[in-house]
């Protein structure tokens, strides 16, 4: 063995030798991978010969496909040293990239995970590009874990070890500190929101900077009055859990001076009711997820300062519960956000978008080069994209292109939208400097962007609405149904380009 790691609280990877052959492996389950006719070659040709030509009949008989994310065990397979051997489908060579490796490594361990598992070895092939391999650890690690938060009969066990063959340790390492912030944020957006408020995620927050080494400031109640955060300040007002603010702060080696390269902002909305217009039932049993941004910018800093990635980095969230208490603020209410800009509230449920006006305005005071926010912004951005796409929007496009290029690498779909002048007159207020919601629901993910351009001055920024992409209702082979910690790897991947 080369390297081990014990990144992750009691769970153990470790990458095999070079020179050994997987079909030598020992262990419980060896999990290998395969595109579309793609048997005869490569790992799996040499695996196949042990195995006296098995896997090549059963490919000829049409019982393996090599479809992505086909999971097909093999049990006792002759001439290897493994209880099983698991043949996971990638689809069409042509088409392999980075995020189907994600997620067909984490098919795989999703589906082994199901019962507890001294070692499993799972083998990376030789086309692979080192940036796949990190992606198809990183999946590995996610598919480990799911939804048992609180659970007592646990649906899924992490492995004692898991061997990684044919993966150079770097990128193992990198895979699994990914796996790992992407994990983090799963938890967080799993936790129940009763559990999960604005205090006990700043708490998070200070434990994943001590555990990174980044400085953190936390501000209460007191202090986000002091600094004048008052649209903040208003959307906590109904619920007894008070609001905060947190900003980390990390330096990447030989990074020293005061200008941060970029800083990512996310909503925290730790349960989103709607307020006083409050939500239907059905539409409000899935708002614990609106603080999915804020985990999402949390997962991300804690991989970026773990890779001591060579940026300068702040990281900053709005938390805050949207509830109907007696102080709740009300339609018709003026705020004078942290800015200076009154905004007329038209809809109490339009509340992440006052939430990161504040946010915003605090990290343009920073004076960060680039800004991207996250945030469960509005169903409408749903509406226009479905599930499983993040809309992007932005000031500047060649941060927009760039942050779409990161994401797409490493299989994160994003689509861009509009933000045409045109739309700002939607948001002009009879009484204030704007109100919170457009003129009608229609264009409603563009309005409420134009609503944070607002906040940012002239810095290049992008959002990213995650409202589709950060829960996921049901579950798929790759993944648990609950948070997906979205943008993890796609922010991650982006500082490492910046
Ligand atoms: N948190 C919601 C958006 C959301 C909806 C996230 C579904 C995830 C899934 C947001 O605060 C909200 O309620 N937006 C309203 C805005 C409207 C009142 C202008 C919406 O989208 O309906
Ligand atoms: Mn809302
Ligand atoms: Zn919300």
């Amino acid at each position: 063995m080369t390297a081990e790691f014990e990144l992750l609280r009691g769970v153990r990877t470790v990458v095999a030798d070079p020179a050994s052959r997987p079909e030598a492996i020992e262990a419980d389950a060896l999990v290998l991978f395969l595109t579309e006719g793609g048997a005869g070659t490569g790992v799996c040709a040499d695996v196949d010969r042990a195995t006296g030509g098995l896997v090549a009949r059963l490919v000829a008989a049409g019982e393996i496909t090599g479809r992505r994310y086909e999971c097909v065990p093999l049990l006792g397979p002759p001439g290897l040293h493994v209880a099983q051997l698991v043949l996971v489908g990638l689809g069409k060579r042509e088409e392999l990239d980075a995020g189907t490796l994600y997620r067909a490594a984490a098919t795989a361990t999703r589906h082994l995970s199901g019962k507890a598992r001294a070692r499993v070895a799972l083998v990376a092939d030789g086309t692979w590009s080192t940036r796949q391999i990190e992606q198809a650890v990183a999946g590995g690690v996610v598919g480990m874990v799911g939804q048992d938060l609180y659970r007592g009969d646990k649906k899924r066990t992490r492995f004692g070890t898991t061997v990684w063959v044919g993966a150079p340790p770097e990128a193992v390492e990198r895979g699994i500190l990914l796996g790992d912030g992407v994990n983090l944020a799963r938890r967080l957006v799993n936790t129940a929101p009763d559990d999960m408020y604005p205090q006990t995620f700043a708490e998070e927050a200070a434990s994943v900077a001590g555990r990174t080494g980044m400085e953190i400031e936390i501000w209460d109640e007191d202090q986000l009055a002091r600094q004048r955060c008052n649209a903040i300040l208003a959307v906590g007002r109904g619920s007894h859990r008070p609001p905060r603010l947190v900003v980390l702060r990390y330096r990447g080696p030989g990074r020293t001076d005061d200008t941060p390269d970029l800083a990512l902002v996310g909503k925290g909305v730790t349960f989103d009711s709607g307020g006083l217009s409050l939500k239907p039932s059905d539409s409000m049993l899935t708002m614990k997820c609106d603080m999915a941004g804020a985990a999402a910018v949390l997962g991300a800093a804690a991989t970026i300062a773990s890779l001591k990635l060579p940026v300068h980095l702040v990281a900053a969230v709005g938390l805050a519960e949207n509830m109907t208490g007696p102080a709740a603020y009300k339609l018709g209410d003026v705020i004078t956000a942290r800015s200076g800009t009154t905004i007329e509230v038209h809809n109490t449920d339009a509340e992440g978008r006052i939430v990161l006006a504040d946010v915003l305005d605090v990290v343009k005071g920073l004076g960060p080069k680039k800004i991207i926010d996250a945030a469960t912004l509005t169903g409408a951005c749903m509406v226009a994209l479905g599930y499983d796409v993040a809309g992007l929007f932005t000031n500047d496009q060649p941060l927009c292109d760039a942050l779409a290029a990161a994401a797409r690498s490493v299989g994160e779909p994003v689509w861009q939208l509009p933000m045409y002048s045109d739309y700002d007159d939607q948001i002009k207020s009879e009484v204030a400097d704007i109100k919170n919601v457009g003129e009608g629901r229609w264009g409603g993910a563009i309005t409420a962007a134009k609503f944070l351009e607002r906040f940012v001055g002239g810095i290049p920024w992008t959002h990213v609405d995650i409202a589709g992409p950060a829960f996921a209702e049901k579950t798929r082979p790759w993944i648990d149904g609950g948070g997906t910690g979205s943008m993890v790897r796609a922010f991650v991947e982006f500082a490492r380009g910046t």
